[in-house]
């Protein structure tokens, strides 16, 4: 049966990249405007952006919140919700990567909402208004600097989970490639992973003809291919570039319209941050490879066009396109199993099982009929120890 694309698609985000985007900052921000200056554990204060960035907001009144942490908290971001409503602030600027981002988007939601901030991310409260939100980007890997997603985590109940709610889609980003130069080689790891990871949950589903789709998913993953395999050159102004706008592309939308998805991987991979509180990047790399050979069936043809068109494979197998996306990992010091990331806990797998089960995410269905038993194959397959 043909597959019919039906799908709307916008968005609005304003992207402003290259080494002189931080000039227009001033200018994006609404004038008038009483801005939340949102940020993390301070890597911006060591790195000179904060500086470049408090100068641009010389015309505004504004209060600045600091140790948003990576995979931010529900708890921490309702004390920031206390100070937008205590100062009444009217635009959030995310200064940081992935998580200062989602802070800030569950920041500008929950000001407007009277009840539990938990109810936006838990799915039952639907945003329908939110301050507006802008960042500057200072790590590539999630794509949340334009897309409409967030990941919040409840520490009290070791739950992390993402919602949606497209009124906190940031207004603008800046993209400047020269703040990466201060990130660590892990986060650059992470970075070029969670974007790959991303592409692949948006393409590695099954044919459905989808020719501009796949053909812009498999340049990205191309993309990122050749970037793992010029790791050495990660220093360079043109790496860094390829990267965070490889980053971005993988996950702001555009190739996910009207094709069938599987974010499986992502949706276990959440529970070995919150248990264990691996980057989520390397929860990616963990869970994928055996998540694949579990549902190598429902995925072959989309692992051979894959080996195909990304790895060039001469024989392009699902086997192996399978091996050739671990041997990718692996040449970016990535793990594959959760034994490589020091987790010495030998119930590790019942526990990530058990909170699949709490989280109503051990049977997840999909084009692949992912069932509990098969979920169970996958989890003892990355995390026994
Ligand atoms: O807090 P600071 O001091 O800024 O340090 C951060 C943090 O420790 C540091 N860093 C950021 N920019 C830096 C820098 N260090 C030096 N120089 C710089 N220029 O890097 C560390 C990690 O930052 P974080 O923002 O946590 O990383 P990432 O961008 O990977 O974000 C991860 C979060 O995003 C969620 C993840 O689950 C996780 O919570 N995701 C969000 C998505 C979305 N909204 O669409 C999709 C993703 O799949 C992902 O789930
Ligand atoms: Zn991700």
């Amino acid at each position: 049966m043909s597959h019919l694309f039906e799908f709307s698609y916008h968005n609005p985000t304003q992207i402003h990249f290259g080494p002189n985007s931080f000039a227009k900052l001033g200018e994006l921000i609404p004038a008038g405007a009483k801005v939340l200056l949102l940020y993390g554990g301070g890597s911006i204060k060591r790195n000179g952006v904060y500086d470049q960035v408090t100068q641009a907001l010389a015309g505004f009144a504004w209060v600045e919140f600091s140790g948003v942490e990576a995979n931010p908290t529900l708890e921490t971001l309702n004390r920031a919700v206390a100070v937008v409503r205590e100062q009444k602030l009217d635009f959030i600027l995310a200064v940081g990567g992935g998580s200062v981002c989602d802070g800030a988007k569950f920041i500008a939601a929950a000001t407007l909402y009277d009840g539990d901030g938990w109810d936006i991310v838990s799915g039952s409260h639907l945003v329908q208004a939110a301050l507006p939100v802008g960042v500057v980007l200072t790590l590539a890997a999630t794509g949340s600097e334009s897309n409409a997603g967030a990941v919040v985590t409840r520490a009290a109940t070791q739950q992390k989970k993402v919602f949606f709610a497209e009124p906190t889609r940031p207004r603008f980003a800046i993209l400047n490639p020269e703040v990466l130069a201060s990130l660590p080689d892990r986060q650059l790891e992470n970075g070029l992973v969670d974007a790959f990871v991303h592409a692949c949950e948006q393409y590695l589903t099954y044919p459905v003809g989808a020719l501009v789709q796949d053909g812009y998913a498999e340049a990205v993953l191309r993309a990122l291919k050749t970037l793992a395999e010029t790791f050495d050159q990660r220093r360079s102004s043109e790496w860094l570039q390829n990267l965070m706008w490889s980053a971005n592309q993988a996950l702001c939308g555009i190739f996910a319209v009207g094709v069938p998805l599987d974010w499986a991987t992502h949706r276990m991979a959440v529970e070995l941050t919150a248990l264990y509180g691996i980057d989520h990047g390397r929860t990616l790399s963990i869970l994928q490879p055996a998540l694949l050979r579990e549902t190598i069936e429902a995925k072959r043809a989309k692992l051979e066009q894959m080996g195909r068109q990304v790895f060039g494979l001469a024989e392009p197998s699902a086997e192996a396109c399978i091996e050739a996306i671990e041997a990718l990992y692996r040449s970016v010091n990535m793990p594959l199993h959760l034994r490589d990331t020091g987790v010495a806990d030998t119930q590790a797998a019942s526990r990530v099982m058990q909170a699949l089960r709490d989280h109503g995410n051990a049977a997840l269905g999909g084009h692949a009929g992912l069932d509990e038993a098969k979920t169970e194959r996958i989890i003892t397959a990355a995390c026994a120890l």
